[in-house]
């Protein structure tokens, strides 16, 4: 019998960064994407293309954990142009409803299609006849097509993590065309949701004049499948975490440190996609309107910081540290603060139990392609407490039905679904988790994982 593909991960990031201890020596990154993938591509004995996350040149390619890695080294120009430039103030505020104004700039285009190019090249240096290359992610919209050229033999997957824009705003990049075919370059080409897939394929038959359904396009003579694979997280790390008794004890050490107060947990990247000024602005009216009680009530904010050279991503932190300021000057007293704000990272063990300790979780995104901090919320309460209050604009609410779901721009309607959630009857949130847990459990990352390389087999 012949054994499996192998699988190749190509991805803006590797799986590992370098640890801050004396040897430097390479640790798992955190995070939805490694998680998923790691335990894929060391069963199918893969390899993972990436980017280390520094200018460090003449890093040579390693093993970590059972997993091939093989850094793709970009320089400080190129991280300027593709990274900070075309990926995350073109492409990044475009595919999210043009929440700020996305920027064109023909040399950041420039080093997206030399970079693009480049792991590429990397991914075709490192596949074998047979292996699969399953590309990531908005970064390498280009890397299928290119591939497909260096080795037509071989099996190309993509998976887009972010959303994928209706034409209204897709078509304002000049690079439309090019994107596309990039993209028609692999054989299954995967987004979060149904209405993503769609956009996706009513534009390439429009700009590239192909035939087709929104399932699958006609490429030469090549079939490209399109769908929704909407992606998750490991149901079962973060339920065993939330069951054990270290965490527990620590999340009652949290609640009791908050006086008891009901708790309103909010947990995002410092991302202005992810509606933290709105959030704030809804709680601000609220507890200036004595719809929400600082002696009764906490809100706790816990921002990990992100993208922090690129201007928008340093406006967004002054505008959300001036609220929380702002708040805590009007309703904090001695001993009894109205907003915790945390900007920092939290280690898993930590984040969990943060959730173990909210009463209400706020997910309100303005746009998101899925948002796994709401999945991670409900796969950490197996004691079916916590209400999850979730934004109708992040990806994760097509399955997450039984939240309490919100439009995040509609602040009084918002704020009348979080006074519901501070009151919601025992039984009512039990009977609410109980079946966005089921649906999390049933859909896991393995089930993502397993289900785009079947499709791709
Ligand atoms: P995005 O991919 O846009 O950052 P997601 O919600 O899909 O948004 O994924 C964010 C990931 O980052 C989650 O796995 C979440 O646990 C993690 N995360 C977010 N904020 C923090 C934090 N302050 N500390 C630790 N992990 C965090
Ligand atoms: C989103 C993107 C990922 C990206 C992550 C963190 O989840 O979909 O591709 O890795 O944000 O952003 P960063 O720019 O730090 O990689």
């Amino acid at each position: 019998m012949r054994s499996e593909p192998r699988v190749i991960v190509v991805a803006n990031r590797l799986p590992v960064t370098r640890g801050r201890g004396e040897d430097r020596a390479w640790d798992v990154s955190p995070g939805g994407l490694v998680t998923a993938l790691m335990p894929t591509v060391r069963e199918r004995r893969g390899a993972w293309v990436g980017w280390p996350g520094s200018a460090e040149r003449g890093i040579r390619p390693f093993s970590h954990e059972g997993v091939s890695i093989r850094p793709v080294t970009l320089g400080d120009a190129e991280i300027r142009d593709y990274y900070h430039g075309f990926s995350n103030r073109t492409l990044w505020p475009l595919y999210h409803d043009a929440i700020r104004t996305p920027e064109f700039q023909r040399h950041w285009w420039r080093a997206y299609l030399e970079v693009n190019r480049r792991f590429a090249r990397a991914a075709a240096n490192t596949a074998r006849g047979r292996d699969i290359v399953w590309v990531q992610d908005f970064h390498l919209q280009l890397v299928p097509g290119m591939l497909r050229e260096l080795r037509p033999d071989l099996r190309i997957g993509f998976f887009l993590h972010i959303p994928f824009p209706p034409e209204e705003l897709f078509a304002w990049l000049p690079w439309r065309e090019e994107i596309l075919r990039g993209l028609c370059g692999a054989d299954v080409v995967g987004f979060q949701t149904a209405g993503d897939a769609q956009n996706f394929s009513r534009l390439a038959r429009r700009f590239l004049d192909l035939d087709g359904t929104d399932t699958e396009l006609h490429v030469g003579r090549r079939k490209v499948r399109v769908g929704a694979f909407p992606i998750s997280i490991d149901f079962s790390e973060f339920d065993q975490i939330a069951a054990r008794p270290e965490t527990l004890a620590r999340a009652k050490e949290i609640r009791k440190r908050l006086g008891g107060r009901k708790v309103i947990l909010c947990v995002d990247r410092l991302d202005y996609t992810k509606g933290i000024d709105l959030r704030l602005a809804t709680v601000e009216q609220m507890l200036d309107r004595g719809e929400l009680d600082p002696a009764r009530t906490v809100l706790v904010q816990v921002a990990v910081p992100s993208r922090e050279t690129v201007q928008e991503y340093a406006d967004l932190r002054t505008t959300v540290e001036q609220a929380v300021g702002r708040i805590n000057g009007e309703y904090s007293q001695v001993g009894r603060v109205a907003v915790h704000y945390f900007r920092r990272n939290l280690s898993r063990e930590e984040l969990v139990a943060h959730y173990r300790a909210a009463d209400v979780m706020m997910v309100t995104p303005l746009r998101d392609g899925m948002n796994l901090v709401a999945k991670e919320f409900c796969a950490s309460r197996p004691d079916l407490g916590g209400v999850l209050v979730l934004s109708e604009f992040a990806g994760a609410s097509r399955q997450l039905r039984r939240a309490l779901l919100v439009n995040p721009r509609d602040i009084d309607g918002t704020a009348t679904t979080l006074r519901e959630a501070l009151a919601m009857r025992r039984g009512d949130g039990r009977q609410r988790m109980a079946i966005l847990r089921m649906m999390v459990r049933r859909h896991d990352v393995h089930v993502w994982a397993h289900e785009f390389l079947e499709a791709l087999a």
